[in-house]
């Protein structure tokens, strides 16, 4: 039944199915379906979907006052329940494991300061590896012999297995671990279901899905991570924190890290894909990134050849302007992440100085940033790629107005506030690792007569979104 609408909350829009209510419509294509809300309701509305009361705050210039909003709009409640069903763990919050969430939450550190300076390193030699032994070994067109692939396929190859060696290193007998592209499968499989998971759908019903699971926790239970070694000092602490709780099974502690795995590949796998897509369906924009990377080479004295390793070192890749205005711009492109709030208790919320709405305990109160990335008063012609979009002046643009005014908030990609995701700078680094390989060691080029890669929309909400079909393009190793 309905809630009886009271004075003072935002228009509230039901649809016509009792219980669902608005949830399929929004699940087909949500940006469009806010979007017509926006234009009918205006800039705050509530939808009822699922059961559910969600808020949706459109305006961008009222973002900060919903992020400063700590006590009463809570991140973690949601996430709490969520993750833990999706990915196969007992809540961490229920008691049962008393200081859980600050060890873990604490362990986020170690994705950043010095320690993303030996991540990525680290991740730096795993691209090498992988570009060495499969890509520039014999046969690997040399000579000016083009080879063809498929760019997901290919992104998702190199970056799957670099990402998983840098994390959770290698066995000790060898420099890769056997089995990787089956694990990848495995994965591929998991994640196509990893929508309706989180629409907290019961495994159960899902298939395989289970099994597939299950197969991919198998894959970190400990007995097999203690035949790991080069493994990052964020993984160590997190196997240090779970092992200090007798009551966490040895597959409890598995699927924790195999939730890791889904947050270190998840996102950015399909974020290296779009930054490749839209640089070399731009050659003269990639010519410019190219152009780059080999000055801040030479500003460090070295001479780019490819038959030697190129090393690329954290403040080496804080140089790349347009290639860092690239991948970002690309991640305004594909970016359809909700930032969810649960609301703690009965309040007016204030979003500006004129303006407050009366929200109630256990509502939803959600971003969705994509419809501000696509606004063309923010961002002129939103649908094209520009390279040089967040550069003004020989430095990272970040004035972005609305309404006349300058926006706090312009690109999230990566959350916001309490919920910020904390590999956002390992994550930006090693797509710049990997679209520099690429642009030094090979000329690439769009195989002809395909249509514009498009959007899949079956995850919007839930991070970087796939592109609707595979793109075809082929590679040749460059003559240096
Ligand atoms: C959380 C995006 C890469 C680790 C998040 C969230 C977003 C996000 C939007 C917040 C989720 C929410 O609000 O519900 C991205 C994108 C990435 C990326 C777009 C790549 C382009 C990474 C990488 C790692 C990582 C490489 C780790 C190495 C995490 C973790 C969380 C998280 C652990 C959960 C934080 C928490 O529970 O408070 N990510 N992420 N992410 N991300 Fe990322």
């Amino acid at each position: 039944i309905p809630p009886v609408y009271r004075p003072c909350e935002p228009p509230l829009i039901n649809g016509w199915i009792p219980y669902i209510g608005k949830a399929l419509e929004f699940g087909q294509d949500a940006n469009r379906f806010l979007d017509k809300h926006k234009r009918k309701f205006g800039d705050i509305f509530t939808v009822q979907m699922a059961g559910k009361y969600m808020t949706f705050v459109m305006d961008p210039l009222l973002f900060p006052n919903i992020i400063k909003h700590g006590r009463q709009l809570d991140f973690h409640e949601f996430s709490n329940k969520v993750a833990p069903m999706t990915f196969g763990y007992p809540p961490t919050n229920s008691g049962k494991f008393p200081h859980m969430q600050e060890q873990i939450s604490r362990s986020f550190q170690l994705l950043q300061g010095d320690n993303l300076t030996v991540l990525t390193e680290s991740m730096m030699g795993n691209l090498m590896l992988l570009l060495r032994q499969d890509y520039l070994g014999e046969g690997a067109g040399r000579e000016g012999c083009w080879r063809k692939s498929r760019m997901y396929e290919f992104c998702n190859s190199l970056m799957f297995e670099a990402t998983f060696l840098t994390m959770y290193g290698r066995p000790v007998t060898a420099p890769r671990h056997s089995g990787t592209s089956d694990l990848r499968e495995d994965f591929a499989r998991f994640d196509s279901m990893f929508p309706l998971l989180i629409a907290q759908i019961p495994i159960g019903l899902l298939r395989r899905t289970k099994t597939i699971r299950q197969k991919l926790i198998n894959y970190f239970l400990p007995h097999r991570m203690s035949c790991w070694s080069h493994t990052s000092q964020f993984i160590k602490r997190r196997s240090e924190v779970l092992e200090q709780y007798d009551t966490l099974r040895d597959t409890d502690k598995a699927a924790h890290h195999f939730a890791i795995l889904w947050a270190s590949v998840g996102n950015t796998i399909p974020a290296c894909f779009w930054s490749m897509y839209y640089l070399v369906s731009h050659p003269e924009a990639l010519e410019v990134v190219r152009q780059e990377i080999h000055d801040v080479l030479k500003l460090s004295e070295v001479e780019f050849s490819s038959d030697r390793d190129v090393t690329l070192s954290r403040e080496q890749l804080d140089k790349l302007l347009f290639l860092e205005s690239a991948i970002n711009e690309s991640l305004r492109l594909s970016s359809a992440s909700m930032n969810i709030r649960v609301v703690q208790e009965d309040f007016s919320l204030r979003l500006n100085a004129e303006r407050s709405v009366a929200v109630r305990k256990g509502d939803i109160i959600a971003l969705y940033p994509q419809s501000m990335h696509m606004d063309p008063e923010i961002y002129e012609e939103p649908q094209t790629f520009r390279l040089d979009r967040y550069i003004q002046d020989g430095r990272e643009k970040t004035d972005f107005f609305k309404d006349g005014q300058k926006l706090k908030y312009y690109l999230m990609p990566f959350g916001s506030g309490s919920s910020m995701c904390p590999g956002r700078y390992f994550a930006i680094n090693e797509i710049k690792q990997f679209l520099c390989m690429m642009l030094l060691y090979f000329d690439l080029q769009l195989e002809a007569g395909q249509s514009r890669a498009t959007l899949d929309s079956s995850r919007a909400g839930l991070g970087i979104l796939l592109p609707a079909q595979d793109v075809s393009f082929r590679y040749r190793l460059r003559a240096v």
